[in-house]
């Protein structure tokens, strides 16, 4: 039998694939004719950005009275409101309860904010403290990312340009959401600078960066503190460097939200827990025992007397892990899915099974000659 010359072997190849490609055309063009080419894939012609919120932390999932809060941006917002009323910051329009204890709206009040997010909470936190009934407000705010920078100046602007900036005008703050189109109460915007750097580590910051921050050390400002909501305990090497730079030379009270180590965490948990925060790039030992947080944060200058660690857990990964369990169902008809923070999800079950970690409010104060 005559062997198939080498051309008419390469025709027969490339007939042979030309015939594959024309069936799975055809095969294609059938499914699509006999389906259906509409869905709920369209939703992203429909959404309007900028999106109403973009919050970030693990949020506090119950309101004062005790009812759970259902929606993410709400519980965001309520856990910067704990940590305000817990510094006793809070004005009195922004308190549920008229007996809680809260700072004269009198004082002056200067913030640094490290890890701020995009915005919503540099607008929020002047709402809730009335910034712009007080004498002099200043705010600085430090955060790693380039791009959550762009966007919290963004919203800063937009609420600013929205801003009646009348102080005589009642208070239009409210314990639910922030949207940039209600007309808000807030100070003039030089009040407010935003910057990216690294907060953890002070001596990497350029001298604008470093003369903002020294600014706010200013003894006019009758409340300085330092925030920290819900990033600490990514700060590397440790928090200790923006604590000392707080506490001795801001002379500055620090407010927190961070998770602590439990006292009777096992080996393995502990060790299941660094691995964690590993993968989270945090430091290897960022998750330190009440007693060691306590005493770091003396050695860094606060007054051992005047430190408060409340555990919120109760009020927290619950709530979350419920959030994000009924997001992804919502969500997935959408074709949207939530995978990573499913996950994510899984961890804080287990967190508020065993409270290996705990959510927890704290406040530190330096210790004032006036005290
Ligand atoms: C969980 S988010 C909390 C954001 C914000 N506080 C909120 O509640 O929406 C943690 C934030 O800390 C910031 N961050 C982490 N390490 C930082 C560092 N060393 N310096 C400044 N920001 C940092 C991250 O970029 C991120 O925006």
């Amino acid at each position: 039998m005559p062997l198939p010359s080498l051309s008419s072997f390469f025709l027969g190849f490339v007939a042979g694939c030309l015939t594959i490609i024309l069936l799975l055309a055809i095969a294609a063009v059938s499914l699509t004719r006999s389906g259906d080419i509409y869905g709920l894939g369209h939703w992203k012609l429909n959404i309007r950005t900028p999106f109403p919120s973009m919050w970030m932390n693990l949020g506090f999932w119950t309101r004062d009275d005790g009812t759970a809060i259902q929606h993410f941006d709400e519980a965001a917002r309520n856990m910067l409101r704990q940590l305000l009323q817990a510094a006793g910051l809070l004005s009195n329009s922004s308190s549920s309860s008229s007996s809680s204890s809260s700072s004269s709206s009198s004082s002056s009040v200067a913030v640094l904010d490290v890890g701020f997010g995009c915005g919503d909470q540099t607008v929020a936190l002047a709402e809730l403290i009335n910034a712009s009934t007080r004498p002099q407000f200043r705010y600085v705010g430090l955060t790693l990312n380039a791009t959550q920078l762009q966007e919290a100046q963004q919203r800063l602007d937009a609420a600013l340009s929205h801003s009646t900036q009348d102080p005589s005008s009642s208070s239009s703050s409210s314990t639910t959401t922030t949207t940039t189109t209600t007309s808000l109460n807030l100070p003039k915007a030089s009040s407010f600078q935003l910057y990216q750097a690294d907060a953890a580590q002070p001596t990497s910051w350029p001298p604008t960066v470093l003369s903002s921050v020294t600014s706010l050390a200013d003894a006019s400002f009758s409340e300085r503190w330092l925030m920290g909501l819900d990033c600490l305990y990514h700060f590397s090497p440790s928090r200790k460097p923006i604590l000392t730079l707080a506490a001795r030379t801001l002379h500055a009270n620090v407010m927190a939200f961070d998770l602590i180590l439990s006292d009777s965490a096992s080996f393995w948990q502990t060790l299941a827990v660094r691995i964690l925060g590993f993968v989270l790039l945090c430091p290897w030992r960022t998750f330190l025992t009440e007693r060691e947080y306590r005493e770091q944060l003396v050695e860094c200058g606060y007054d051992r007397e005047q430190i408060e660690i409340r555990d919120v857990s109760d009020h927290v990964f619950g709530g979350l892990a419920g959030h994000l369990r009924k997001q992804d169902a919502v969500l997935r008809p959408y074709g949207i899915s939530l995978t990573a923070y499913a996950l994510v999800g899984r961890v804080y079950e287990w967190f508020d099974r065993t409270r290996v970690l705990k959510g927890v409010v704290v406040i530190g104060r330096v210790k004032r000659k006036s005290q």
